[in-house]
């Protein structure tokens, strides 16, 4: 078995991908006790498409040159986070994850990035620990929500004479218009959280075809955005619209904002057949309250941790969907 010395943390190499996603299903499945483990995620894929974006950092650890983990490492402007973290199952508890999460670190150094999180399981001594080690501490619960939208009206494109305040969809804009909507999402996000960025993340999206982005407005200004990821080979998959970052124009109005937001999410689910999955921190007391009022159920909850021990923006008054898994 291996020793500290014999394992090597790099970047995940493409040729690694297939392998590395084998051993997220693996470990996960292994640790949630599946009758067969390799049926975790199901046809949704938190690998591939994240390797392809320029804000992200997969770090592979090898055993003699041997595949044996991987982490990846995300940057939304100010915040970072991580996840999926996995280690093949024959090789826990012989500091593995340890590894990668110093090299995660070195990552977030390097970034310039002073404040992150993480997604884990709350039951999980083991988990909780381990992130501890590294300065997180843990806080409120995120529930990752779901719902089968009805079939409703399809978000697909805005008519050319359609009115200004018709939700959209970013890939239907000319290049121009989306240039002006990511600036947009840009400066809704950082009157949330300083520094908060989400453009890298959204051209991403569009680069690799893994989703689109919902837009709605008020009197053509921004009100709100989600970042939608749908569609084989995916985060979400073919059945499931998952909503990896919402959020709503905070202040006054904010409530109805983030209401509307989550009707134009479930219409761009039904056009595409799909269920809309959506994490929230119960922090954000009334946006978590609004999604159950929509009729979203908890199908999992696990707890953020953040570093250092501060809001962040879960906060009250935040109108924000995302679960940093
Ligand atoms: C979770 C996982 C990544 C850990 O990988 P690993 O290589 O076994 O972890 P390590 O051996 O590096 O970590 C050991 C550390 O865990 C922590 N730990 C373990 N058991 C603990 C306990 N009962 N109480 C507190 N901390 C504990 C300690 O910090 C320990 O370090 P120490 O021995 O120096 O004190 C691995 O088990 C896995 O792939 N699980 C399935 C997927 C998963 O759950 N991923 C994380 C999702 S957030």
């Amino acid at each position: 078995m291996a020793t500290k010395k014999s394992i090597k943390v790099g970047p995940l190499k493409q040729s690694e991908l297939e392998e590395a996603n084998r051993i997220v299903r693996l470990a996960f499945g292994t640790f949630l006790r599946l009758p067969n483990p390799s049926d975790f995620l199901d046809d949704r894929n938190f690998l591939t498409p994240r390797w392809r974006s320029p804000n992200v950092k997969v770090i592979a650890a090898r055993d003699g040159g041997r595949l044996i983990g991987s982490n990846v490492v995300t940057r939304w402007g100010s915040f970072g986070f991580f996840g999926p973290l996995t280690v093949l199952p024959e090789y826990w508890d012989h500091g593995v994850a340890k590894r990668l999460l110093e090299a995660t670190m070195a990552i977030f150094d390097r970034w310039g990035v002073r404040h992150t999180g993480l997604y884990t399981f709350a039951h999980s001594a083991r988990h909780v620990g381990l992130y501890q080690k590294f300065g997180y501490w843990p806080q409120y619960l995120t529930a990752i929500m779901t719902r089968t939208p009805e079939a409703t009206s399809a978000l697909v494109a805005r008519p050319p004479n359609a009115p200004p305040d018709m939700p959209t969809l970013l890939s239907t804009l000319t290049r121009n218009q989306r240039e002006q909507a990511i600036q947009a999402c840009t400066k809704l996000t950082k009157r949330i959280h300083k520094g908060l960025d989400l453009a890298a993340e959204i051209r991403a999206v569009l680069a690799n075809h893994t989703g689109d982005i919902v837009l709605t407005y008020k009197r053509g200004v921004l009100d709100a955005f989600a970042v939608c990821m749908n569609g084989v080979g995916s985060e979400g998959g073919a059945k499931i619209c998952y909503v990896k970052f919402g959020a709503a124009r905070n202040g006054s109005g904010a409530g109805e904002r983030f209401d509307n937001l989550l009707n134009a999410c479930e219409a761009f689910a039904s056009s595409r057949g799909a269920a809309v999955e959506a994490g929230v921190n119960l922090a954000r007391e009334d946006a978590y309250r609004r999604m159950r009022s929509h009729g979203y159920r908890t199908s999992m909850q696990g707890v953020s941790m953040q570093r250092p021990h501060a809001t962040g923006f879960n906060r009250p008054d935040a109108y924000v969907i995302d679960d940093w898994r």
